[in-house]
């Protein structure tokens, strides 16, 4: 990457060189430094119920199948034949005991393990020529499971998960454990932006200074039950770990109080109480910050709101979490899914997912008005005026790098890592300064090669 030590260090000022989202050769570094070792979202275990269930999930250019075994293990292996390279797996998801290569039908079981090859005795010499045992699939370098969200690594040395995680952890509960069910996901619908991937990494951590601007007209027709002003003055940013988010703050009252005022049935509270530690229930009932939009470094979101979902004053809460899948430097394949709790009643189920479907489906509202923006970023990003710039990411910052405002005291804020109330950048520099760190470090060396075939 071209000045690649004066780019880090203006991002580390919170300078930030236009080009890095739109550029060729700062996409080869994060394919090379970053999304070689980062811990990447690929499914949740939910999308595998069953013995047998597979789904087939991009890293960066590589398929995996990530599937779950007969004895209900999750395995994600290279979508790669062993003997000449051919996709095992064309299909996206489905059920099935074995995959067979549709070139010449070499057969896996779904765990990876080679099983069956044509003539194989005439072929191979047999057993004795070709000992099909120890032969399996390439498994991904690295697989860990927080909270049924599978994530793989391209490192085979990688941090555990939940270390990587870090203390973000504390707030990915609020998403994914709500009950001692877990939840479930629908989806992932998909579609493709013209647009940089971090752009929307770094919007969904923290940037609530775009909605009163962006998304006027979904506050104007009356989606939310909030006056527009009143919605957004104390919400805070909080980062910690490897993630970051958003909070609204709520009218006092009583943690069951504030979950029933943005529309959860008593059954579903009551349920999150029992999960939640007793901090968890203090930011929101004590506090009174209910979570909203967030993003974990590098490359997945998560949204939690509650628009009106019928005429009246009803309100119903939604959860959604989405990949920004890299493609290009000017491309990014979004998955999003739909998340609630297991145990949710049928009909809270079928609402929010509506209220998903209208606020960031694919033909989401707030999808839209976002997507705008982005694409037309990246594509100016790309000029050469914009070697010349450096942007303003300084929000929250003054001359000397201190904070604006001081970050809340733990009688204020009492959930991990740093929050501030208002307006600031603090989230997207924290994740600019992640991407500075992995830039910064060289690419690892690749691992033994697997091989296919009996040495
Ligand atoms: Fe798969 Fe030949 S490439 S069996
Ligand atoms: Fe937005």
């Amino acid at each position: 990457m071209r000045d690649a030590a004066d780019v880090l260090a203006n991002v580390r000022r919170g300078m930030l060189p236009a080009h890095i989202y739109n550029d060729a050769e700062v996409f080869e570094a994060e394919k090379e430094r970053l999304f070689s070792r980062a811990w990447m979202f690929v499914a949740h275990e939910s999308e595998l119920p069953q013995i047998g269930d597979y789904v087939v999930r991009r890293v960066m250019d590589n398929s995996f199948i990530v599937s779950r075994d007969q004895s209900g293990e999750i395995h994600a292996m290279f979508n790669m034949c062993l003997h000449r390279g051919m996709q095992v797996c064309r299909a996206e998801q489905g059920n099935a005991s074995h995959f067979r290569c549709p070139y010449h039908g070499w057969s896996y079981k779904n765990d990876g393990r080679i099983v069956g090859m044509p003539f194989h005795k005439e072929a191979y010499g047999g057993e004795e020529g070709f000992a099909r045992k120890g032969q399996r699939l390439l498994p991904a370098p690295s697989l860990g499971i927080y909270n049924g969200l599978i994530f793989v690594s391209m490192d085979p040395d990688a941090e555990p998960l939940e270390d990587f995680l870090g203390d973000f952890k504390f707030y990915l509960d609020y998403y994914t454990k709500q009950s001692a069910s877990g939840v479930e996901v629908r989806g992932p619908q998909r579609w493709r932006v013209k647009a940089n991937w971090k752009i929307g990494a770094e919007n969904f951590a923290g940037d609530m200074y775009h909605t009163p601007q962006t998304h006027t007209s979904v506050v104007e027709i009356g989606l939310f039950r909030e006056p527009k002003a009143e919605k957004r003055k104390d919400g805070n940013t909080y980062w910690a770990g490897k993630g970051g988010g958003t909070t609204y703050k709520l009218p006092p009252g009583t943690f069951e109080e504030k979950m029933n005022y943005v529309g959860y049935p008593d059954e579903m509270v009551e349920r999150m109480k029992e999960q939640w530690s007793q901090e968890q229930v203090d930011v929101i009932g004590r506090d009174g910050f209910m979570i909203s939009a967030a993003s974990v470094f590098p490359n997945i979101s998560l949204v939690h709101n509650w628009p009106k979902v019928a005429e009246g004053d009803d309100v119903l809460p939604f959860i959604s979490i989405r990949q920004w899948q890299p493609i290009s430097a000017d491309e990014t394949e979004v998955l999003s899914w739909f998340v609630v709790d297991k145990e949710a009643p049928e009909e809270f189920k079928k609402l929010s997912y509506k209220a998903y479907l209208m606020c960031f489906g694919s033909s989401g509202m707030f999808e839209q008005d976002d997507v705008e923006n982005w694409v037309s970023l990246t594509n100016t990003a790309g000029g050469s005026m914009a070697r010349r710039l450096l942007l303003n990411g300084r929000m929250g910052m003054l001359h000397d790098d201190s904070p604006v405002v001081q970050p809340l005291t733990e009688d204020e804020f009492c959930g991990p890592g740093v929050a501030h109330v208002g307006y600031g950048e603090y989230n997207q520099r924290h994740l600019l300064n992640e991407w500075a760190d992995y830039l910064e470090k060289p690419a690892p060396v690749p691992a033994n090669i697997h091989v296919g075939a009996p040495q």
